[in-house]
C-alpha cells in the first residue's frame, strides 16, 4: 500500500523514480509525486491519479536532479487531492518526506505542532511527520548528515504507528534518509549509486544486490555508501541479498495485463510450488522449511489457517484438502479477526498464516498474536524477504515469482498446491499408506499439464464472458472444496469488473438466495463429476425452473450438464484434492474477460491496492 522509490547517484534520478513508481503502481494509484534536489534546492511535482498524470505534469513543468524521492499513494488519511499527495514538506519548505503506513497519534502530534506555530496544508498523517523531522533538524546544532539522521530518529520516537519513509533536505544535499516500521523498505546497492524502494521490483532493473531493512532501522544513503542504525540509536548489522528474479519477471511481456500473464504462468507456478518437495521413494512430501520433525508433526491435533481475501479463500479450500488427506481438524480464521476474537488455541494446535505479499498488516498481526500466545506459527508466503516470512517460525514458500496484478491469481493456485503437499505429508505420518502416497504423487506430477489444458479453454471462456458482461448481479455456487472456489470466483469478478457477485454452497440456494434468481441473474455452478455431482444437478434444476441462466464448470466428457445449462465449460478430470486448482482457472478468466469487455482497468481496480499494509 503506497509505493516509495528514492535514488541518489550520478545519473538523472527522474527516469529511475518514474520507472520505479510505474512498477509500484499496483501498491496504490490515487496520486503520485516526486521531489528532486539540485543546486541546493528541491523541486516538487505532484499529480492526482496515475503515474502517467505525474509524467505529463513533469513534461509541462520539467525537473531534474541526481537525488530524489518519490511516492505513489493509496489514500488513508485525507481525500484524493493534490494537496494530500506526497512528498510533504516541513515549515521551512526545505525538507521533503514520503511515507507509507499510518501514524496513529497524528491528531495529537498535529495539535501540539500547531500550538508551536506550525501550519498544515494537507489532511494527511504524513505531513505531521515532515514537520516533526523538520523541527528536530531546526533545533540541531549542526546541519549535516548526522543531524538529519538524528532528526528523523527523534521524530520517529514520538510517533505511534507504521512507517516506511524517505526524507531529503536541501541543506544536506548528499543524503537521503530512510526508515521503516511495519512498512517494507529495501535498499538497493549500485556502483556509486543507491536506491530505496518499497519493493525490489522498483529497482531490480538497476541492481540485484539489496538489503531488506528491518523494523526500527534507519538508513542514511549517499551515492558512495550507506549506514544503517536503529531508531533507539544503536548500530545495526545487515546482510546483502541477491534478488533471484530479473527485470523481465516484473514486465507484462506479450500480455496486455499482468493478470492475464499471471493466469498463464500457472502451469509453471504450480510446478515450482512442488519442485523438490515430492519424494517418490518415501511416498510423501518434504517440507523442510516447516522446521518440524515428524514426531512434532505427529503431535499436531488441530490446524488453524489465517489469511485475508483470496488467501482466506485458499485457507477455506485448504481446510477441505488437509482434513480429507490428514484427518486433522482444520479451522480457518480471517486474519483481520484473529487477534480480536481471542480464539482458544490448544497446546498442539499448529497455526499457519497465508499471505502472498507477506506484508498484509492484519495477517502479520495474526502471526504476532499467535506467537505471543506461545504457538508455533508458520507462514505460507510468496515474497521471500517479507516481514511475515522473516518473523514466522518456519513455513513454505510459494515460489510463484512476483505477482503484480492486484487481483491474486497464481498465488492462489500455489497456495492450494502447498495445502495438498501438507495434506500428503501429514496424511502419510498418520493413515495414508505408501502406495496411496505414491498414487498421490503420480497425480500431482500431472498437475502442471492439467493446468495448461484448463488455460486452453480461454477463448471459450472469453466468449461466455462477452455474453454475460452486462449482468448486474452474479451468483457463484459450489459444494465442498468448490464452495470456497465459488467465493473466490465472486471476489475476482467483484474486484475487477465491479459487478455485484456472491458465492454460496449450492444447497444454500433454497434457504434464501433463490429469491435473487431472475432471467437476468446468471448463476455459475462448479459441478465437476464428484460425489456431490447429482446434488449440484438438482440445485441447477431449481435455478432453471425459475428461468435463471446457468453457466456450469463440469468435467471433460460430461453430457448431463449440457442438457440443462446455458453454457458449460469442461475442465480436465482430477482427484478431489487437485480439482479446485483447476476449477478456479475458468473463474479467473471469466472475471478477466468480463472486466476487459466492460473497459475496466484490470490490473488496477478502483479503490484497491496490492499488499494491504494498513489495518
Ligand atoms: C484479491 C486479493 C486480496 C489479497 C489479500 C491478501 O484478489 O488480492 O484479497 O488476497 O489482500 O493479500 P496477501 O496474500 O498479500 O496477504
Amino acid at each position: 500500500m503506497c509505493g516509495i522509490v528514492a535514488y541518489i547517484g550520478s545519473s538523472n534520478a527522474l527516469p529511475v523514480l518514474l520507472d520505479g513508481l510505474r512498477r509500484l503502481e499496483y501498491r496504490g494509484y490515487d496520486s503520485a509525486g516526486v521531489a528532486l534536489l539540485q543546486s541546493g534546492r528541491i523541486d516538487v511535482r505532484k499529480a492526482v491519479g496515475r503515474i502517467a498524470n505525474l509524467a505529463e505534469e513533469i513534461e509541462k513543468n520539467p525537473v531534474s536532479g541526481q537525488i530524489g524521492i518519490s511516492h505513489t499513494r493509496w489514500a488513508t488519511h485525507g481525500a484524493v487531492t493534490r494537496e494530500n499527495a506526497h512528498p510533504h514538506s516541513d515549515r521551512s519548505g526545505r525538507l521533503h518526506l514520503v511515507h507509507n503506513g499510518v501514524i496513529e497519534n497524528y491528531q495529537t502530534l498535529r495539535e501540539q505542532l500547531i500550538e508551536r506555530g506550525h501550519e498544515f496544508h494537507s489532511q494527511t498523517d504524513t505531513e505531521v511527520l515532515a514537520h516533526l523531522v523538520g523541527e528536530a533538524f531546526e533545533q540541531s546544532a549542526t546541519q549535516d548528515k548526522g543531524s538529519l539522521v538524528e532528526a528523523v530518529r527523534s521524530a520517529l520516537r514520538q510517533v505511534i504507528g507504521t512507517y516506511g519513509i524517505s526524507v531529503v533536505h536541501a541543506d544536506v544535499p548528499g543524503v537521503i534518509v530512510g526508515a521503516r516500521r511495519g512498512s517494507p523498505l529495501v535498499l538497493g546497492i549500485g556502483k556509486d549509486e543507491h536506491f530505496l524502494a518499497s519493493d525490489v521490483s522498483a529497482i531490480v532493473a538497476h541492481t540485484r544486490d539489496v538489503v531488506y531493512l528491518n523494523d526500527y532501522e534507519i538508513v542514511a544513503l549517499q551515492a558512495e555508501g550507506f549506514e544503517i542504525s536503529t531508531v533507539s540509536g544503536g548500530g545495526a548489522g545487515f546482510q546483502i541479498s541477491r534478488v533471484e528474479f530479473d527485470a523481465s519477471s516484473v514486465d507484462k511481456g506479450k500480455y496486455p495485463h499482468y493478470m492475464l500473464k499471471e493466469i498463464h504462468e500457472q502451469p509453471n507456478t504450480v510446478r515450482d510450488a512442488m519442485r523438490g518437495r515430492l519424494s517418490l521413494e518415501e511416498a510423501t512430501a518434504k517440507l523442510g522449511g516447516l522446521n518440524m520433525t515428524n514426531s512434532e508433526l505427529r503431535a499436531v491435533d488441530r490446524i488453524v489457517l489465517a489469511g485475508c481475501g483470496t488467501a482466506f479463500h485458499s485457507a477455506m479450500t485448504g481446510e477441505y484438502i488437509i482434513e480429507s488427506l490428514s484427518h486433522i481438524p482444520v479451522e480457518c480464521e480471517f486474519a483481520s479477526e484473529f487477534r480480536y476474537r481471542n480464539i482458544p488455541l490448544q497446546r498442539d494446535t499448529l497455526a499457519f498464516v497465508i499471505s502472498q505479499s507477506g506484508e498484509t498488516a492484519d495477517t502479520l498481526a495474526a502471526l504476532r498474536e499467535s506467537q505471543r500466545k506461545g504457538h508455533r506459527t508458520l507462514g505460507i508466503c510468496n515474497n521471500v524477504a517479507s516481514t511475515i516470512a522473516r518473523e514466522s517460525d518456519g513455513g513454505v514458500y510459494m515460489h510463484a515469482g512476483p505477482e503484480i496484478g492486484v487481483a491474486a491469481t497464481k498465488s492462489f493456485t500455489s497456495q492450494l498446491t502447498i495445502f495438498t503437499l501438507l495434506g500428503l505429508l501429514l496424511g502419510r505420518i498418520r493413515h495414508l499408506s505408501h502406495s496411496e502416497g505414491r498414487d498421490m504423487i503420480a497425480q500431482m506430477e500431472k498437475l502442471p499439464d492439467l493446468v495448461a489444458r484448463t488455460i486452453e479453454l480461454e477463448s471459450q471462456v472469453a466468449a461466455i464472458a462477452k455474453k454475460y458482461a452486462q449482468a448486474k448481479n452474479f451468483l457463484f455456487m459450489g459444494r465442498q472444496a468448490h464452495y470456497p472456489i465459488a467465493l473466490e470466483g465472486a471476489l475476482k469478478l467483484k474486484e475487477i469488473s465491479y459487478i455485484s457477485a456472491s458465492g454460496y454452497p449450492s444447497a444454500e440456494l433454497k434457504h434464501g438466495v433463490i429469491a435473487l434468481i431472475t432471467e437476468d441473474t446468471p448463476s455459475l455452478f462448479i459441478a465437476p463429476r464428484d460425489a456431490v455431482f447429482e446434488k449440484n444437478i438438482s440445485n441447477i434444476e431449481e435455478v432453471k425452473a425459475r428461468k435463471g441462466p446457468v453457466i456450469a464448470i463440469g468435467t471433460e466428457g460430461d453430457t448431463a450438464l449440457k442438457k440443462i445449462c446455458d453454457d458449460v465449460i469442461l475442465i480436465p478430470d482430477a482427484p478431489h484434492y487437485l480439482s479446485p486448482i483447476l476449477s478456479v482457472i475458468p473463474l479467473q478468466l471469466l472475471a478477466y474477460y468480463i472486466a476487459v469487455e466492460l473497459g475496466c482497468d484490470v490490473d488496477k481496480p478502483r479503490n484497491l491496492a496490492k499488499s494491504v499494509t494498513v489495518e
